[in-house]
């Protein structure tokens, strides 16, 4: 998706112009790939733009480092302070917001330990990542046959930069097949979850994602969910799945914070349907909890 340039990026501690937002071509990230970065959005709230749960991003981008051995050289608390002035800054109500930590100009070579540590964030507006469309009449789902990250390969827990590289396979491979998404398995063969986001069946009026252990990152908004589920009186399991489960799913749908909650149309061209019933209600209260609409989940709304 295009991104519409805003006004000021912040990078370590100073905002400046978004054209002048540059680094050195031999920044260390660059080469290999490490680095951790997360994905938020602000969204507009009746008090004012708010971010969704903007400390248990800030949190998971000190747990994403701590795995990857890189020192963050700004507190949580700075971080915190950064990403709302950065989206007030640019006077916009609603936004996607991405800070970035990244292993800088001046050293090369693979013990990344010496190298300076930068951080950016910067925030745009991004419309619905997987297509307007997509929240309504549900996306064409192919199972990949690239795996998700074995543990003890990368470690699926970090948003690490470098990590990526496994989605875009499998995006690549879906897309070139005509599908919207790649659904990534474990090494073990059970379901993982997709390429930016967790996934989730309803089957028997359960709603059921895979755990961590197979692979799976721990998805804000699949917490979002699973609390959602929980205030609605749905039952919410968190258990390994077979992609022979998907296919006989009543109902399937994915989370992320790009995507937000959509529906799933179609996995190996196995038919799941419309979107259902429980998956409308989650994704309804979704919207409404994003958007300061549940008095129940206000604190999940961080005013700028
Ligand atoms: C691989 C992967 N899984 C799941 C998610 C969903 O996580 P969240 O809901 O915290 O955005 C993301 C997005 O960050 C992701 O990149």
């Amino acid at each position: 998706m295009p991104i519409t340039p805003t006004s000021k990026i912040w990078m370590d501690g100073q905002l400046v112009d978004w054209d002048d937002a540059k680094v050195h071509i031999l920044t260390h990230t660059l080469h290999y790939g490490n680095g951790a970065f997360e994905g938020i959005r602000a969204y507009e709230t009746p008090k004012g733009t708010a971010i969704f749960r903007l400390t248990e991003h800030i949190h998971r981008l000190f747990d994403s480092c701590k795995i990857l051995a890189i020192e963050i050289p700004f507190s949580f608390d700075e971080l915190m302070d950064a990403t709302k002035e950065t989206v007030r800054v640019n006077g916009l109500a609603s936004c996607y917001i991405r800070p970035l930590v990244y292993l800088g100009y001046g050293e090369m070579g693979l013990n990344p330990l010496p190298c300076p540590v930068n951080v950016s964030i910067a925030v745009w507006p991004w419309g619905v990542y997987l297509g307007e469309e997509s929240l309504r009449t549900g996306v064409n789902m192919m199972i990949s046959s690239w795996q998700r990250h074995d543990p003890n390969a990368m470690p699926p827990a970090a948003k690490g930069v470098g990590h990526y590289i496994n989605s875009q396979m499998a995006k690549v491979a879906a897309v070139n097949a005509g599908y919207d998404e790649a659904i990534l398995l474990s090494p073990q063969g059970f379901v993982s979850e997709c390429t930016g986001e967790n996934l989730f069946i309803v089957k028997n009026g359960v709603v059921i994602t895979p755990p961590t252990s197979a692979g799976a990152l721990e998805g804000i908004t699949q917490n979002a969910v699973h609390k959602i589920a929980k205030d609605l009186g749905i039952e919410y399991r968190t258990t390994n799945l077979l992609r022979s489960d998907l296919y006989t799913a009543d109902e399937a749908f994915l989370s992320g914070t790009a995507a937000e909650v959509v529906p799933i149309r179609s996995v190996d061209d196995r038919i799941i349907g419309d979107r259902g019933p429980i998956t409308t209600e989650i994704q309804a209260a979704f919207f409404k909890a994003v958007r300061g609409e549940l008095p129940q989940f206000e604190q999940w709304n961080e005013l700028v």
